[in-house]
């Protein structure tokens, strides 16, 4: 097999976009757009992957970071003028060159697979992905002869109204044989309504060279639309959150309305899971199997055990062992912890904190900067006291510590294990293990404080 390189464009501003950040790092699935391609040219089976960036290079360069080599368009003179600029780079390379674009992020890995597969089957100097369109606006259009052959690529500003009337249209995606490439693209111009170096034109010069140029089509148009705009960027999302949630119920999760369950592209679930209205899975959450989650329920970033069940919770940065009911109404915040079988709900708010197994957190506490270990009871309306208005400080409790209702812990402080807080206390020293400690006012009853005058029998 020939040596394959990915080349991603990504220089253009995104002008219709109407953004200050460059239109690949948009957000689609959860990643930014040129995220999705880059992985998904990676995964097809290219050895090299390179980025062309230009409108805001120094952003998508600190994205890329060291995950592709980055060549610099410093002039957006378009897409042909785009690809040149890795011609140094590439020099003395043979073998394909696949070009893609920053902003068509939903063409799936499989696709870029057959496109290449096609490419070397054919033996061809050049072969397009192209998509039939049920509207092709704004798209190039793929022109053939009445052999079926790909005679050349017009675009909708350079076409004759009998050329845009072709609904198959240029996905932006192409197989190039890399010498073949460098040629032709040495002679490509800008006359055209943009005045603009169109890469598309290189297909039209091979065909008259006489050289050989394949059109692979994709199974399903929708993976080739290009995000040139916000509302496009919504369709984007759409078609990759329902491609997510497929993916989810085929593979054995239950989702009881997808019309209102958001799942990025980077979230796992487990078998037997089921998702309820108003779930949105985001960043790196891994979920395990037979957990229920929802309804309304947001997690980022949390790695989750099996047989959780979760209802109307914020959870970020954090992770969530085997057999835990939370909610409703709880906020995890990051690097918290929270061990198996814990229950956690009606109002309370976790942060920094590693909670023991079995452990319960029933209602209207705030625990941040804690340890707490394994069988505790929290009562209601608890607080670790963490911030002294300068630093915070730790609280530990002790395993099967019970801890009376709506006590202040002032950190830092220990309670021991087996030690009781008696209700409303505000502990401010250590508290030794199997101990009792009390710390409030002691009750003082006045008899016959009010007079009896002063209400009526
Ligand atoms: C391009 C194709 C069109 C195809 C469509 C598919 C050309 C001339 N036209 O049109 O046939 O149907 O994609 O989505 O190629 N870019 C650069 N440098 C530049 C110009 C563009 O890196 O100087 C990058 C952009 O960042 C973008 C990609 O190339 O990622 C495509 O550019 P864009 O201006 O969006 O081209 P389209 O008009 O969509
Ligand atoms: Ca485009």
């Amino acid at each position: 097999m020939k040596d394959m390189i990915a080349l991603i464009l990504a220089a253009g501003k995104g002008t219709r976009m109407k953004s200050k950040l460059p239109k690949v790092l948009h957000h689609v699935g959860g990643v930014p757009m040129v995220e999705q391609v880059l992985r998904n040219v990676k995964a097809a089976g290219t050895r090299r992957q390179i980025v062309v960036v230009g409108f805001g290079s120094e952003a998508v360069r600190e994205y890329v970071g060291d995950r592709a080599e980055i060549v610099v368009q410093e002039q957006q003179l378009g897409t042909g003028h785009a690809v040149l600029q890795a011609e140094s780079l590439l020099a003395g390379t043979s073998g394909t060159l696949l070009v893609t674009c920053g902003d068509t992020p939903l063409v799936t890995e499989e696709t870029f697979r057959k496109l290449l597969a096609c490419h070397e089957e054919t033996q061809a100097a050049a072969t397009v992905l192209t998509a039939v369109m049920p509207d092709p606006t704004g798209y190039g259009r793929v022109i053939r002869d009445a052999d079926g052959q790909v005679v050349k690529i017009v675009e909708q500003k350079d076409g004759s109204p009998d050329e845009l009337a072709v609904r198959e249209v240029n996905a932006g995606i192409y197989c190039f044989d890399m010498d073949l490439l460098w040629q032709m693209l040495h002679n490509v111009t800008n006359q055209n309504a943009q005045g603009e170096y169109y890469l598309t034109d290189v297909i039209g010069m091979l065909v008259a060279a006489g050289k050989r140029v394949s059109a692979f089509a994709a199974a399903d148009y929708k993976e080739t639309l290009g995000v040139n705009s916000r509302l496009q960027l919504a369709e984007a999302e759409q078609v990759l959150r329902r491609r997510k949630l497929e993916q989810l119920m085929t593979d054995g999760v239950t989702i009881i309305d997808p019309a209102n369950t958001y799942v990025h592209t980077t979230v796992s679930v487990g078998r037997d899971t089921v998702l309820y209205p108003g779930t949105i899975l985001e960043g790196t959450t891994v979920i395990g199997e037979n957990c229920q989650i929802g309804p309304y329920v947001r997690m980022t970033n949390v790695r989750m055990g099996n047989d959780d069940h979760l209802q109307f919770t914020y959870a970020h940065d954090c992770e969530i062992k085997n057999g835990c009911e939370i909610g409703p109404f709880v906020h995890f915040r990051p690097d918290t912890v929270i061990g198996n079988g814990v229950k956690v709900g009606n109002y309370m708010e976790v942060k920094n904190s590693v909670v023991g197994d079995g452990t319960k957190l029933p209602h209207l506490s705030y625990i941040g900067d804690s340890d707490v270990g394994s069988g505790v009871n929290i009562g209601c309306g608890t607080i670790t006291v963490n911030f002294d208005g300068r630093k915070k400080h730790r609280t530990v409790i002790g395993d099967h510590a019970f801890v009376g209702c709506n006590s202040n812990l002032v950190s830092p402080v220990h309670i021991g294990d087996y030690a009781y807080i008696g209700a409303g206390s505000t502990i401010t020293k250590d508290v030794p293990d199997k101990a009792l400690s009390v710390a409030r006012a002691k009750q003082r009853n006045i008899e016959g404080w009010v007079k009896d005058d002063t209400y009526k029998k």
